[in-house]
């Protein structure tokens, strides 16, 4: 069963507030949130190895453990539905035969491009330097992170990206190798409690410029 209660695009990236603070009677059942997060992840990433990992924050436990970690913003936390940590996997390419190889399966792929494209792939993860496959990961983090922003206000909810918390220790906390899964950012998800802000951006002659 689709959980969409709102498909009208333009007014779902126009409506879009940071929200932060929200209706702490509403709770977001796991089958809606795997709804969410698959519809999430049909956002596209660098090689297709979707290195997005998310970690949903819901219980008061979980919360609780989280709190010190967010400094000043606590209110996310403690009203939110959930809070969901998304990290980028820096060995996604472990990952690179799965999902080709479903490709191939679901004939989305030639056999033939498979067997160019993956040992391609393969040594150019090999070849890069830590810091192109953390730059990396967190593009495609980023990616994800706003496909699931819009993909909950087509579910009813309201989101904020957060940065302001511990990235030093959030892996850890959850129990994650904080080697392995660079911390993205946060997103608080719920029922809105408040409008939220507008917000100023700068027009189109400051940020863009044609050739
Ligand atoms: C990567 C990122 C990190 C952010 N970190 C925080 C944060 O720690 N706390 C917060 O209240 N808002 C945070 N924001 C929300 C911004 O303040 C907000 O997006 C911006 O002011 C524009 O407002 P809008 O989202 O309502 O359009 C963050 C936004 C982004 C994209």
């Amino acid at each position: 069963m689709s959980h969409i209660k709102n498909n009208d695009f333009y007014e779902i990236m126009t409506g879009r507030r940071s929200i932060r603070s929200y209706d702490t009677e509403v709770k977001i059942s796991k089958e809606e949130m795997t709804e969410i997060l698959k519809e999430a992840t049909t956002a596209p990433s660098s090689g297709n190895m979707q290195p997005w990992r998310f970690v949903v924050i819901e219980s008061p436990e979980a919360k609780a453990a989280l709190a010190p970690l967010v400094s000043f913003n606590q209110q996310q936390v403690a009203t939110s539905s959930a809070v969901i940590a998304v990290f980028g996997d820096l060995k996604s390419i472990d990952n690179a035969e799965t999902i080709y190889g479903k490709a191939v399966e679901l004939g989305y792929m030639p056999q033939e491009v498979f067997e160019r494209q993956l040992p391609a792939l393969k040594s150019y993860y090999a070849s890069i330097s830590s810091d192109v496959n953390k730059h990396m990961v967190l593009i495609d983090g980023g990616l994800v992170s706003m496909q699931l922003m819009l993909v909950a206000r087509a579910h009813g909810y309201d989101t904020n990206p957060i940065g302001g918390y511990d990235k030093q220790n959030i892996a850890e906390s959850l129990g994650l190798d904080k080697e392995r899964y660079l911390p993205v950012m946060l997103l608080s998800i719920g029922k809105a409690a408040d409008a939220g802000y507008n917000s100023v951006r700068l027009p189109i002659e400051a940020v863009a410029q044609w050739k």
